[in-house]
C-alpha cells in the first residue's frame, strides 16, 4: 500500500491480500507518536493493550481498563489521516457475555472514531466475533502467544507450536468473520500454512516471513524498550540511548551555564 495517500479502510486491508501488497502495521498509543507513524506510511496503527506493559510499566496487559484504551484511541485518531487504527479490547471487556462485548466494542468505535477493534481468540470466541461482525464493527482476530492468558500459558512470550489447533483457530475466526488475524509467537511453517488457508490477512509478530503483513510493538523497533531484545524484533533505531544522551547534553549546558546561548535569548 505504501505510498497510496487514501486512507486505509477495512476493504482496502482486506484486498491488500489478494492484491499480493504486504501490509504493514505498528503500534501506537498517543498523538505524537501516532502522527509519525502515519507520516511514515504504515498501514494500520494498533492501539494495543500492549501500553499496560510500555506506556504504564506494568507486568502484563491485565490491568488496563476499557476507559484507558478508549483515552489512548482518541489521542490516536485525532492524529491519524491515512492508516487504519485497530483498537485492542482489553481483558474482561469481552470474555465475560457477547452482549457486554457488543456493548464494549461499540463504545470504543462510538467515543473514540476508531473503524475497528481486535480480541484475542481463544475458545468460544467465534460467537463473539460474528456477533460483532453483524452489529457491524469489524474485529480483528488474535491467535497463538495470547498475552492476556498469561497465567494460562505460564508466562509471556511461550511459542505456540500446536499446529492443528492453531490452524482450527485460524479457520474459526475467519468463517466467524474477521477481517484480519494476527499470529503471534507461531513457527514459521505453521504461520505459513494458516496463511494459505485463510482468505483474510494474517499479521505476524514473532510469526516468521509468510504473513501477509508484520506488527511489531513501536517501542522495541525504535530500540526504546533497552531491556526487551526477544528474537523477533529487529531494531531499526537505538533512540534510548539517542534520548539519553541528548537529555545528557542539555543538563551540562544548563548546569554550565551555556544554554541558553544568546541565539535562544530574546532582547529587550
Ligand atoms: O497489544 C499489542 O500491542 C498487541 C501486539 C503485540 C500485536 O496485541
Amino acid at each position: 500500500m505504501g505510498d497510496d495517500a487514501k486512507p486505509v479502510t477495512v476493504p482496502r486491508f482486506v484486498r491488500a491480500k489478494a492484491d499480493g501488497r504486504r501490509l504493514v502495521m505498528l503500534t501506537a498509543y498517543d498523538f505524537l507518536w501516532a502522527r509519525l507513524l502515519d507520516e511514515a506510511g504504515v498501514d494500520a496503527l494498533l492501539v494495543g493493550d500492549s501500553l499496560g506493559m510500555v506506556v504504564q510499566g506494568q507486568p502484563n496487559t491485565l490491568s488496563v481498563t476499557l476507559e484507558e484504551m478508549i483515552y489512548h484511541a482518541r489521542l490516536v485518531t485525532r492524529a491519524v489521516r491515512r492508516a487504519l487504527v485497530v483498537v485492542d479490547m482489553p481483558f474482561l471487556s469481552y470474555q465475560v457475555s457477547v452482549q457486554e462485548a457488543v456493548r464494549n466494542a461499540g463504545r470504543i468505535l462510538k467515543e473514540t472514531g476508531a473503524p475497528a477493534v481486535k480480541l484475542e481468540s481463544g475458545p468460544g470466541q467465534a460467537e463473539t466475533i460474528a456477533a460483532l461482525t453483524r452489529a457491524g464493527i469489524p474485529v480483528m482476530a488474535h491467535i497463538g502467544m495470547r498475552p492476556q492468558a498469561v497465567h494460562l500459558m505460564g508466562g509471556l512470550g511461550r511459542i505456540q507450536r500446536d499446529a492443528d489447533r492453531l490452524l482450527a483457530d485460524a479457520r474459526e475466526v475467519a468463517d466467524a468473520g474477521a477481517f484480519g488475524i494476527v499470529l503471534e509467537l507461531i513457527p514459521a511453517g505453521v504461520a505459513r500454512r494458516i496463511t494459505q488457508a485463510v482468505s483474510v490477512p494474517t499479521i505476524g509478530i514473532g510469526a516468521g516471513p509468510h504473513c501477509d503483513g508484520q506488527v511489531l510493538v513501536t517501542p522495541d523497533l525504535l530500540g526504546l524498550t533497552e531491556d526487551f531484545r526477544p528474537k523477533f524484533v529487529k531494531r531499526y533505531a537505538e533512540l534510548a540511548g539517542a534520548v539519553k544522551s541528548a537529555v545528557r547534553q542539555y543538563a551540562d549546558e544548563v548546569r554550565g551555564g551555556t544554554f541558553p546561548g544568546p541565539e535562544h535569548t530574546h532582547d529587550a
